[in-house]
């Protein structure tokens, strides 16, 4: 980031406000809160009322039509206040990496000032300040990898837990997904800079923390395959230095700062699930026993089209793997259905992954045509009907399962963390299991960013009601 443009836009900022609206996933998320913490250090205060807003920042992401859809519709409401009071509109993300949708902004919504893509994340400040000073329609994205940026400041939504991204990008082009055109190829950042932000976070009072990359455990595996020594010796905060070169051995690392009670990652690849990653779960006590695994589709040929690179089979080996060393582990899931060419037998086999590997939440999509990837010109696509009839029946099944399982759960005594206050009634808190199941509880507000005990008393499909002890 360049430092000048903080002063720079300090000499108009005082008094205004901001609003960053974050469509995607916890990366998308994560990012919000550096274009937040760029605007407030610019001196920006953030408000959440859209037509008070003197920048709206729209951070978009493309990842299946719906989350686009959301960007035109709101374009629109905000066109009225740019017209009313000048307000600088930008938008920046995932799909300002599609050449047509830029070319759909330019053309349909002339009035946006500024276009930033997700590789020039840090020239924000100075596109805003050419955008307002110069009256000036910027667009500044980059085709190519940008390198990984440190030390942009961070305006966090939460005070209990953080997102802490640990790579960018994407090798594995699963022929439905569009990330890998939008965020580029892998690159891991120094676990140096990991450490020092997850050390800096505990300091802070945060409990909880979750990596994020598109495929973590392939965490340092592209540095290495240029250089296959490539291992840090990381500096810890006692002086001893511990050596990093690969997931398994990050999550070693970050289990060892004082301060952080809870770890977790998303997404891992089933592909590139080692034993070495299983084995630091299971000794690492902070990294939750609660594993995001995607299946994508339980269907080996259905996996073959997507690129997944392994079988119904392998997915179920690994899991019975991961199960037979760490015996209290939990799965957590994305399903497509509806991906071209996917049959009733080939849903069936989705069907019985899910019976039998019990996942504790699966989140669902419909498979969504995405320009530009390789599924989007298949020709067997699937009608619009049977998508919705096999989300709706895999949905039922979901639902039945997750019902049994919350069912487990009443009777036992479980550790949760005190998130805050219930947003429908005063004197109930909430928190979460090491699972990542809601509990609601009666508490008080010294609970609040602490590991609480609490019996589970009763079942409510989306929550589970406690009692603390
Ligand atoms: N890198 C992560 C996921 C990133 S996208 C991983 O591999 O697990 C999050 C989820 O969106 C994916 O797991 C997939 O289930 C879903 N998704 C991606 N592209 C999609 C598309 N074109 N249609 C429907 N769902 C999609
Ligand atoms: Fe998309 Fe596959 Fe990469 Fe995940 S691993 S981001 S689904 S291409
Ligand atoms: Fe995330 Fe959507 Fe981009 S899922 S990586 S914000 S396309």
């Amino acid at each position: 980031m360049e430092e000048k443009y903080i002063d720079k836009i300090k000499e108009f900022s005082y008094g205004k406000t901001y609003t960053v609206l974050t469509m995607g996933c916890q990366l998308n998320e994560n990012d919000g809160e550096k274009i937040s913490g760029m605007l407030e250090c610019a001196g920006y205060t953030k408000t959440s009322d859209l037509s008070k807003a003197d920048v709206i920042v729209f951070n978009t992401c493309c990842v299946r039509e719906n989350a686009e859809d959301k960007l035109f519709g709101k374009l629109g409401e905000v066109k009225k206040y740019k017209e009313q009071k000048g307000t600088i509109i930008a938008i920046g993300g995932c799909m300002m990496q599609e050449e047509h949708i830029v070319k759909k902004i330019k053309t349909s919504y002339p009035f946006v000032d500024v276009i930033f893509g997700t590789h020039t994340l840090q020239n924000f400040l100075k596109d805003l300040y050419n955008a307002i000073i110069e009256n000036k329609k910027i667009e500044d994205i980059l085709d190519i990898d940008g390198e990984v940026i440190e030390g942009l400041p961070v305006a966090r939504e939460d005070k209990i837990k953080a997102s802490v991204s640990i790579m960018n990008g994407c090798n594995n082009f699963c022929t439905y997904c569009i990330v890998p055109y939008v965020r580029g190829r892998e690159r891991s950042r120094n676990p140096q800079d990991i450490y020092d932000e997850v050390l800096l976070l505990a300091k802070k009072g945060y409990k909880e923390i979750t990596l994020l990359g598109q495929n973590v455990n392939s965490y340092l595996v592209s540095e290495r395959a240029k250089n296959k020594d490539l291992s840090y010796k990381v500096e810890k905060e006692n002086g001893e230095k511990e050596e990093v070169y690969s997931f398994a051995t990050l999550l070693r690392l970050l289990n060892s700062i004082e301060g952080i009670e809870r770890i977790r990652f998303i997404s891992p690849h089933p592909k590139d699930f080692t034993t070495d990653v299983i084995e630091a779960i299971r000794d690492c006590k902070k990294v939750c026993k609660l594993i995001h695994l995607p299946l994508q589709s339980g269907s080996t040929e259905v996996l073959k089209a997507m690129n997944r690179k392994y079988t119904k089979e392998n997915f179920l080996s690994l899991v019975e793997k991961i199960q037979k060393e760490i015996p209290d582990i939990e799965f957590s899931t994305d399903i497509i259905v509806g991906f071209p060419g996917e049959t009733e037998e080939d849903f069936t086999n989705t069907l019985d992954v899910v019976s039998k590997v019990k996942f504790e939440q699966i989140y669902m999509f419909i498979y969504s045509r995405r320009v530009g990837t390789v599924a989007d010109k298949m020709e067997n696509q699937i009608p619009e009907e049977i998508k919705h009839s096999r989300f709706n029946r895999l949905k039922e099944l979901a639902e039945k399962i997750i019902a049994e399982k919350n069912t487990e759960y009443v009777g036992k005594v479980i550790d949760i963390l005190v998130e805050g206050k219930s947003k429908t009634n005063d004197n109930m808190y909430t928190g979460r299991t090491e699972t990542n199941k809601v509990v609601n509880f009666e508490g008080t507000d010294e609970n609040i960013g602490k590991i609480v005990k609490v019996k589970i008393v009763s079942e409510h499909m989306w929550y589970l009601k406690g009692k603390i002890i």
